[in-house]
């Protein structure tokens, strides 16, 4: 039975109210501002997902089931039943950080995975619908979830001075991108040890994107796409943003040594294995 609309929309408007997701609207205006901030979210660039069924009960769940419906193209049988904070297709962060419930939704995963219904957190708006790159936040989401990983979040942005690497013929591999980011500053090495995976530029929003990063996010915190921009997983919000913030500061000092006209001289390799042998 649907009920009638006004249950509903005190239903939605209590969700966004629940004091639980408080917090994480709080996060997420956080970040979607240094997003705004660091350039790398121009005009509705850059997308998030946060797992946030551990928010709800069992019967709360079955309420989801009377918002709008869509199928999804591929079934995500071990989401069965979540729910995840999804910034909404086409918003931009900078509206973002100032009414994060304006502009994200909350979807909720069918109990075969092969569908999904959004709740919005404006009854006055038209329903926001989630990221284009949904189906890769839902890859990556439910392969976290597989691994029983601590990381709840998904994060995707345009991040300028990766980008810009890609565009450089030395760093068309993985070896040679991580190698020079390493090299850069000591810390990269400390918190990214495992590198970034790199993946050859693909349509963005598209079930290829969606494999590809699956597999380096198997064993990465972070990949870069080819002349597009980055996704990178954390248990919270700041710590997917820590991530790229991270890598864009090995890529900035790579990048202003270059602009001198002169190489710039890297971590030697004794430097970096001191680095392994005392941090990991
Ligand atoms: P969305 O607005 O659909 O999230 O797209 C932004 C983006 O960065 C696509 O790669
Ligand atoms: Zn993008």
């Amino acid at each position: 039975m649907i009920g009638n609309i006004d249950s509903l929309l005190n239903f939605s408007n209590d969700l966004f109210q629940k004091k639980e997701i408080k917090p994480v609207l709080g996060q997420v205006a956080g970040v979607a501002q240094y997003l705004w901030e660091r350039g790398w979210a121009e005009r509705n660039a850059g997308n998030f997902s946060v797992n946030i069924t551990s928010f709800f009960q069992d019967r709360e769940l079955d309420r989801f089931a009377l918002y709008p419906f869509f199928p999804l193209t591929k079934g995500y049988p071990d989401l069965s039943r979540t729910i995840f904070l999804v910034s909404g297709t086409g918003t931009r962060m900078r509206d973002m950080a100032a009414s994060p419930a304006e502009n994200l939704c909350l979807v909720y995963i069918s109990d075969t995975g092969s569908a999904y219904h959004i709740v919005t957190g404006n009854p006055d708006c038209e329903y926001v619908k989630p990221t284009s790159e949904l189906v890769t936040h839902l890859a990556v989401q439910q392969q976290l979830l597989q691994k029983k990983s601590p990381e709840k979040v998904v994060l995707h942005a345009h991040v300028t001075e990766l980008i810009a690497l890609t565009q450089l013929p030395p760093f068309k591999t993985e070896e040679s991108l991580n190698a020079m980011l390493w090299g850069m500053h000591p810390e990269t090495l400390l918190f990214v040890p495992a590198g970034a995976g790199l993946i050859p530029y693909t349509l963005a929003g598209t079930e290829q994107i969606a494999t590809a990063t699956l597999a380096k996010l198997d064993h990465h915190k972070v990949v870069v796409w080819e002349k597009h921009g980055c996704m990178a997983v954390g248990q919270t919000l700041a710590d997917a943003f820590d991530i790229l913030d991270i890598l864009a500061k090995s890529a900035r000092i790579y990048l202003l040594c270059k602009s001198t006209g002169m190489e710039p001289e890297g971590l030697t390799e004794s430097q970096l294995a001191e680095i392994r042998a005392t941090f990991h």
